[in-house]
């Protein structure tokens, strides 16, 4: 049986008294595409942000890769990690943002070997290379040279997937990565995104995009108060949902 990348079992996250994470349970296996749909503060970003390890988990547990997140079990103990070791797990994962974070001061390039070299210790010279294919990759050959404020948003964030995949994460988190765009931009970073899915990446993708989700998506979950209310392939949950609240919320989002 194939094991999954990535699993969720029980997972709790409180913020002050508000459950933004509640008994969240979740498989996603090697090569799956997930997509993240709900309102606005169901908790679409705070389970995201508990895979990378941005705040720590209540209860429950994630496993990625098979490798407990954030503790070490020995004999009937957990013990959590050490900052450092919690900085070597974060770079099994890479994330994309929904406002493109590049360093404004380096160029595109730049950009995305600056993790590999400074952080990896990996020779320059061969992740220039890889770095040139990547750009390739995203279409951006030609924008090695400039600087992030010399792209348009949809290029800035074509180089900011480069410098997350620069890194050769396991799996790739996506939270809105195409929420800031200009409607027209919005399509070259689907494109480079369903590329990216259909070359076997593991891809978890908060979204509003629910024709992507349509047509890349191998599962599509809808979350509501930090539960998930609805988990299955796209046409069973965009186009037949069980739940009256997912019914709502997908024609409030298409209209
Ligand atoms: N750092 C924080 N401190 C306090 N409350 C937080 C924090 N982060 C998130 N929350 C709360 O947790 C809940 C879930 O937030 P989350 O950002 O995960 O929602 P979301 O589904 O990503 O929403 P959106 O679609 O608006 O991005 C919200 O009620 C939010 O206010
Ligand atoms: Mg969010």
């Amino acid at each position: 049986m194939t094991k999954p990348m990535v699993a969720f079992r029980n997972v709790d996250k409180t913020f002050g008294s508000y459950k933004a994470l509640d008994a969240v349970s979740l498989d996603v296996m090697p090569g799956e595409v997930l997509c993240l749909i709900g309102a606005s503060g169901s908790g679409k970003t705070t389970l995201l942000r508990s895979v990378n390890q941005l705040h720590p988990i209540d209860e429950g547990a994630i496993w990625l890769d098979g490798e407990l997140l954030g503790k070490r079990q020995e004999g009937q103990h957990l013990h959590l990690l050490t900052d450092r070791e919690i900085a070597r797990q974060r770079l099994a994962t890479g994330m994309v943002f929904q406002r493109f974070n590049l360093f404004p001061h380096m160029t595109a390039l730049e950009n995305i070997t600056e993790g590999p070299v400074q952080v990896q210790r990996r020779r320059a010279a061969e992740v220039r290379d890889e770095a040139m294919a990547l750009l390739e990759r995203v279409g951006l050959s030609d924008k090695a040279g400039n600087f992030p404020s010399e792209l348009s948003g949809g290029q800035q964030q074509r180089v900011a997937i480069a410098r997350a995949l620069a890194m050769k994460p396991k799996l790739m988190l996506f939270d809105e990565p195409t929420s800031a765009l200009d409607p027209e931009l919005v399509g070259e970073v689907l494109s480079v995104m369903k590329g990216l899915a259909s070359s076997g990446m593991t891809m978890m993708v908060v979204t509003h995009e629910l024709g992507f989700a349509r047509e890349v998506a191998d599962t599509v979950v809808y979350m509501d108060a930090g539960r998930i209310v609805e988990y299955g392939p796209p046409d069973q949950v965009l186009s037949h949902p069980r739940e009256e609240r997912t019914k709502a919320f997908i024609s409030k989002v298409i209209a």
